[in-house]
């Protein structure tokens, strides 16, 4: 039983669990980072953490083209139903079991307004409890909060998180984000695509490893780190 992520550059991964294919955040298309094509990835569900461009995406091709179902805020769930995209939306705090098992809404410190202006709704992060056991917090767009120790309380297994600064966390709260959070093991999102976020991801994993028990695993874009 495992979770298989894989790292697509920027804050974009897929997701396997049991099987299904869940696209997160699904920035294909203008990424620089990003080692495929919207066109050929797979998705049974897209999960969308907030409005902004390097986020949404390509959700609404690839939803159109895989029939996948989108799960995100009211707000940018009914932006793209209006377009003719299968949604299931939710709220911060709220959770909802589904196929690859239960996800949860966390709050985010962000903006969130959609590609065309449009109001998007508070930014979020995902707590998801797979139906395979393991437990992950993929934190989105933020800053740091306080209120992490309360999501580190249900026992997470995997923290994504972005490390990239200037639009969120730098690597200096995120290790103050790993403190309060307490993951066994560690992905840093959110860098090395602009200029803006270039960060030395390598010597963040030596500050996380020097200073607590959560191992940090480095991707490059495109590879794959088994959660079991
Ligand atoms: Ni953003
Ligand atoms: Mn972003």
């Amino acid at each position: 039983m495992a979770i298989k992520f894989t790292w697509y550059g920027h804050a974009t991964l897929g997701l396997e669990i049991e099987k299904q294919h869940i696209l997160v955040d699904p920035y294909f298309s203008g990424n620089p980072l990003s080692p495929v094509s919207a066109d050929v990835v797979r998705a049974d569900f897209i999960l969308i953490t907030h409005g902004h461009s390097d986020h949404i995406g390509d959700a609404l091709t690839i939803a159109k083209r895989t029939g996948a179902l989108v799960i995100s805020n009211a707000e940018i769930c009914n932006w793209l139903k209006a377009k003719g995209v299968k949604t299931h939306a939710q709220h911060l705090g709220g959770g909802y079991n589904y196929p690859f098992g239960y996800l949860k809404l966390t709050m985010a410190l962000h903006g969130s307004s959609l590609p065309d202006g449009s109001y998007g709704g508070n930014p979020a992060g995902f707590l998801l409890t797979a139906k395979t056991g393991e437990k992950a917090y993929l934190a989105g767009d933020t800053g740091l909060f306080g209120d992490m120790r309360l999501i580190g309380e249900e026992g997470i297994n995997l923290a994504v998180l972005p490390i990239g600064d200037n639009y969120t966390m730098g690597p200096a709260d995120a290790l103050r984000a790993i403190k309060l959070l307490q993951p066994k093991h560690a992905i840093p999102i959110h860098f090395g695509t602009f200029d803006v976020i270039q960060q030395d991801a390598a010597a963040w994993a030596r500050q996380v490893e020097a200073h607590t028990d959560t191992l940090v695993h480095l991707l490059k874009p495109g590879e794959s780190y088994l959660l079991s």
